[in-house]
């Protein structure tokens, strides 16, 4: 029998599979983040630890959970809020949930993309207030996205299903910017690979789906913002840093960009001053994984990892540094 610690409540799934195998399962009983010294008090002397996005997994808090710690199952797919290098020095496997999401933030994303063209929530807001007064030639005018240019930084599993599905059914033409091409991606969704200056010069929207990394934070600064079209619109559902937040809100203010749509912030769940402020700009909580099938199914995953390292075998979706 094993004890896991699990820093907050997820699907129920997920926690049943673990108690079926008659291991101990710990929740954290608070629905909020919990502080480093709180998840080595709750975790002390766990085998395994389910920990969540928000929560910052150092050597500390892996010393302090103690020397029997074997694995650290992220809720999630991206991995920058665990220290990959001190869990390798630990011989602590780490484990992420790819996959699963893929479908479900690729859909977040066309979603923000299709109400940033369309002014969807400017145009709720307006009307709701009562100012709507009559069919107007001038009201609202958006933009078309049929035979425009969408530029995909990081061509990972998210970034090619919004190729595949914007580029198909809603013919956008493709081009994309990743550290290493893909040709068989190019081939089979015939996308155009091009620097990333390239792609900010000519793209009609810009999607980010790049891990971060030390080299991926603020890959979107104030030069980046002026590169490209005045016209064009940007869509953040990877990670907050990945932009700098105050020079986005410059752009924005000053219009060297029509409009942006951001999931994620660079100091969650802080917004940069001034961004809530702004009509040509889209807000939503890091919920692009935010489905009741996907939030389920990350659970299964993170569970089916945990067990795996318990169980001595190779775990599905182990991360390195
Ligand atoms: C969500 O942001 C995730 O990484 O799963
Ligand atoms: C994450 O799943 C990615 O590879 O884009």
């Amino acid at each position: 029998m094993a004890t896991i610690f699990i820093t907050r409540n997820i699907p129920e799934s997920g926690i049943a599979q673990l108690k079926q195998k008659r291991h101990k399962v710990i929740v954290s009983p608070h629905d909020r983040v919990l502080t480093q010294k709180e998840i080595i008090l709750m975790g002390k002397g766990s085998d395994a630890l389910l920990c969540l996005l928000t929560d910052a997994i150092d050597g500390k808090v892996m010393d302090g959970i103690g020397p029997q710690l074997k694995v650290i199952a992220n809720y999630a797919v991206g991995f920058d809020n665990i220290d990959l290098r001190a869990a390798q020095e630990r011989n602590i496997v780490v484990t992420n949930t790819p996959g699963v999401l893929t479908e479900t933030v690729a859909e977040h994303t066309i979603a923000l993309l299709f109400a940033l063209a369309r002014r969807i929530v400017e145009a709720d807001t307006f009307t709701r207030k009562g100012r709507y007064k009559g069919w107007a030639p001038m009201l609202f005018l958006g933009s078309d996205l049929t035979g425009k240019t969408l530029g995909i930084v990081g061509m990972g599993r998210i970034g090619a299903e919004i190729a595949k599905r914007m580029g198909g059914a809603f013919q956008m033409n493709v081009i994309y910017h990743d550290k290493v091409r893909n040709k068989e991606v190019e081939q089979e969704l015939g996308v155009t690979y091009v620097s990333l200056n390239t792609l900010l010069k000519k793209s009609d929207v810009v999607s980010l789906h790049v891990p971060l990394l030390a080299s991926t934070r603020h890959l979107i600064s104030a030069k980046e913002l002026q590169t490209m079209k005045k016209t064009s619109y940007l869509i953040n559902t990877s990670r907050g840093p990945i932009i700098d937040e105050k020079a986005l809100v410059e752009a924005l203010k000053n219009k060297h960009i029509k409009g942006a749509a951001l999931d994620v912030f660079e100091f969650e769940p802080k917004l940069a001053p001034g961004l809530s402020k702004l009509e040509n700009i889209i807000l939503t909580p890091h919920i692009a994984s935010a489905t009741e099938e996907t939030r389920g199914k990350m659970a299964d995953i993170a569970t089916r990892n945990i067990l795996a390292v318990l169980e001595g075998k190779t775990p599905p979706n182990a991360v390195r540094v």
